[in-house]
């Protein structure tokens, strides 16, 4: 059975008592609201590791003053039957004043900035200081855990491309295991947002992963210029779906490419009513 664990003091004496019996611990690092998306995570952790965390926290820090933190979802409960299924050991859901202390303050708490080059793009570009909350967040839990592994979704690919350098920049011991993006059958990335969706929004929404999808469609015909393949999927949008980017970023240095020569991550960001939504394909 899932226990739940609310305190930062409980949950590291549970995993000091794991390390010193030899077990090796998988955190999952969630803002609840979980969907297959995440079942997918807890049961690679499962699979992997003697122990299972997953951290349920939605993040004050990550969100923008405009942004959608009151009104995310909160679903504690079933969070914890659905963790309970794929075998995770603990549910961690700590308040915000248990994380970062009465009235805390970002102006006045140590804060990990990830680098700018990665960050004054695609989602950062709008999204001021948010890879900074995720940052600061995902070490506190890295610290709290002190995890083997952790497992990511590749839906977030900016935050997931962040996180494995700044695990290599400041010498985390933990391996990072990316995790691919699940979809419904229509296409459409899995989400805690799609909630958001009404259903004919949910249709308009669908026409993010067929642009993906037909950008990955000629680009395996041989069509290697991005903007050749911006205007293919371009052509696949929702005329409802408000698009803030579609960029094609090279692995190597995280930089956008205007000919495809290696591993390139493209992604795409658009807003369906009022509904901001993330989803990427890999080309290689
Ligand atoms: O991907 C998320 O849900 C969040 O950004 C994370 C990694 C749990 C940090 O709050």
């Amino acid at each position: 059975m899932t226990t739940v664990i609310h305190t930062i003091n409980e949950l590291i004496k549970v995993i000091k008592d794991w390390k010193k019996a030899g077990h090796s611990v998988g955190l999952v690092p969630t803002m609840g609201a979980l969907h297959t998306g995440h079942a997918s995570l807890i049961q690679k952790s499962a699979e992997t590791c003697d122990k299972t965390v997953v951290s349920v926290f939605v993040n004050p820090t990550q969100f923008g003053i405009n942004e959608d933190f009151s009104k995310y979802p909160r679903t504690l409960e079933k969070d914890v039957e659905l963790a309970n299924t794929y075998n995770a050991d603990i549910v961690f859901a700590p308040s915000a004043e248990e994380m970062y202390g009465n009235n805390y303050n970002k102006d006045f708490m140590t804060l990990v900035c990830p680098p700018y080059d990665l960050v004054n793009k695609l989602c950062g570009k709008t999204r001021t200081g948010h890879f900074d909350g995720v940052a600061t967040v995902v070490t506190k839990l890295f610290n709290i855990a002190q995890p083997n592994y952790a497992f990511f979704g590749q839906k977030d690919a900016q935050q997931l491309y962040i996180i494995e350098k700044m695990v290599k920049d400041l010498n985390f011991d933990i391996k990072i295991i990316p995790c691919p993006i699940v979809r419904e059958e229509s296409g459409l990335a899995i989400s805690s947002r799609n909630q958001y969706l009404s259903e004919e929004e949910k249709l308009q929404a669908v026409s993010l992963s067929k642009a993906l999808f037909t950008i990955k469609k000629y680009f395996d015909k041989g069509i290697k210029d991005s903007k050749a393949l911006f205007d293919t999927g371009i052509s696949m949008l929702d005329s409802h779906a408000e698009l803030e980017y579609l960029d094609f970023i090279d692995y190597d240095n995280f930089e956008k490419t205007d000919i495809i020569k290696g591993k390139t991550l493209v992604a795409i960001c658009a807003k369906v009513g009022t509904t901001r939504l993330i989803d990427n394909i890999v080309l290689e």
